[in-house]
């Protein structure tokens, strides 16, 4: 057996259920990339401080370019006894470039080194999920596009409301995924300070230039305070809790998809390459997409969980227990890239049933608001009156539109002809103008607004 890296106090190896337990190798190599990154820049540092010879230096970034194109072939073995991917990397160069490779770990610890790793490692997450979302934001605008003046019913309570414009629905969804962009890029501005040289919590009586090595890995600056820069996962938490609220937006739009598909309500068809089937109901076609994203949102949140009760007792400064942070984040941002592709996906191959929904329209009375809003008297008072009309309409089973005026007369006088140019839906839509309501001209400035924000011109 090799000895171990940190081996020299000890007079015995670990037993083999022990470092099965506490490996971390078989799924801490996904951060090989941002290690070699890191070292590269340490070493480099270390080479102008005088600390290493430029020509260490220069086998150290040759090892290391030879090490990460054996990783990208597939060519490296990962091994268990050297424990993680920081000491896979530094053993291997070790075995590859000899004495040279020895100063490397010099004023830095696997604590700084795991903590600057995984900073990076959520940075390009970061940036790989923003054009994600940025994607589903096209779907959802090219769907509008496809659907200009349709016609659908609002619900509040899924009680029919108010009619609003399918458009307005639909890039109510893109404003969510916006704010759900913009909660990642905070937390990416947050988490980029660099922990690098805070070596294993009290920093180092070495003269490193921090701020030589936070530069070469693109941080805003090394971070203040050593025993901080190794013992927090704030910034983790807060990817994961964007995370979570992105998974809680592509669940509800999953949820009314696979709701809208329904025979019930008939709204959508999403295509055949969209849907599957059944192993035993051979007229089966199912919304299994949507489904799964709704579901695949409860890994999300308990992801989440699972990082806030890792961190919450821990003292200062770093805690073994913190290599437990990596695999809620690798499976929260696979996940969370997973739903969004999916939902891009289903909603370029969703048609809106066009007939279906303008026959279901005249039900639900979704014009009385509009009505109460224009009799031009105090709102309570023409809230009644409206309310004894809809008794009417549910009495003879009609809709509003279809009462005529002597019996508008019967429940108040106030009512003239000009009543029929707010009654139904059609009607009832023209008249909104508020600024973000769902009036036609308001909901066109919000499509070229997503238009041009998205350049899709
Ligand atoms: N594999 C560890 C982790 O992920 C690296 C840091 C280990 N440090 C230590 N002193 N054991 O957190």
């Amino acid at each position: 057996k090799e000895a171990k890296l940190w081996g020299g106090r000890f007079e015995e190896g670990v037993t083999d259920a022990v470092e099965r337990f506490t490996e971390s190798i078989s799924f801490d190599k996904a951060l090989y990339k941002h290690d070699i990154m890191g070292s590269r820049a340490h070493a480099s540092m270390l080479a102008k401080q005088g600390l290493i010879s430029f020509s260490d230096k220069d086998s150290i970034l040759e090892g290391l370019d030879q090490i990460e194109k054996q990783i990208e072939k597939g060519e490296f073995v990962w091994r268990t006894d050297r424990e993680d991917v920081h000491m896979n990397i530094e053993a291997a160069l070790t075995d590859l470039i000899g004495e040279p490779a020895k100063k490397l770990h010099t004023a830095r610890s696997r604590n700084d080194q795991v903590s600057t790793d995984f900073r990076l490692w959520c940075r390009d997450a970061i940036d790989t999920i923003i054009s994600h979302i940025k994607h589903l934001q096209v779907a959802l605008v090219s769907l509008a596009k496809k659907n200009t003046g349709v016609i659908v019913p609002g619900y509040t309570h899924l009680q029919r409301a108010q009619p609003v414009l399918l458009q307005h629905h639909l890039l109510a969804y893109v404003e969510q995924l916006e704010r759900d962009a913009g909660r990642l890029v905070d937390c990416r501005v947050r988490l980029n300070f660099c922990p690098l040289g805070a070596c294993a919590l009290a920093g180092t009586g070495l003269p490193i230039d921090r701020f030589m090595t936070s530069d070469a890995l693109g941080f805003t600056a090394p971070m203040r305070n050593s025993m901080d820069a190794v013992s927090d996962r704030d910034f983790v938490l807060e990817l994961l809790s964007a995370n979570a609220i992105i998974a809680m937006h592509l669940s509800r739009i999953g949820e009314e998809w696979v709701l809208w598909a329904s025979e019930e309500f008939g709204f959508i068809t999403p295509s055949d390459s969209v849907s599957t089937g059944s192993s035993i109901m051979p007229q089966k076609k199912n919304p299994d997409p949507m489904e799964l994203v709704r579901g695949k949102s409860a890994r999300v949140f308990g992801n989440l969980v699972t990082l806030q009760v890792l961190c919450k007792g821990l003292p200062l400064a770093y805690n073994r227990d913190l290599q437990e942070d990596k695999e809620p984040v690798f499976d929260s941002v696979k996940t969370i890239i997973g739903m969004l592709e999916v939902s891009a996906e289903f909603a370029h191959n969703i048609t809106y049933n066009h007939e279906r929904i303008q026959k279901s329209l005249p039900a639900g009375h979704l014009d009385a608001t509009t009505l109460a809003d224009y009799l031009g008297i105090p709102f309570r008072t023409s809230h009644d009156i409206v309310g004894r009309a809809v008794a009417l309409c549910v009495y003879k089973n009609c809709q509003l539109r279809e009462l005529s005026l002597d019996e508008l007369h019967g429940i108040n006088k106030i009512f003239d002809e000009g009543v029929y140019d707010y009654l139904g839906v059609e009607n009832s839509i023209k008249k909104f103008s508020s600024y973000g309501s769902t009036g036609s001209e308001c909901v066109a400035a919000q499509l070229d607004f997503w238009v041009s924000r998205l350049d899709l011109n």
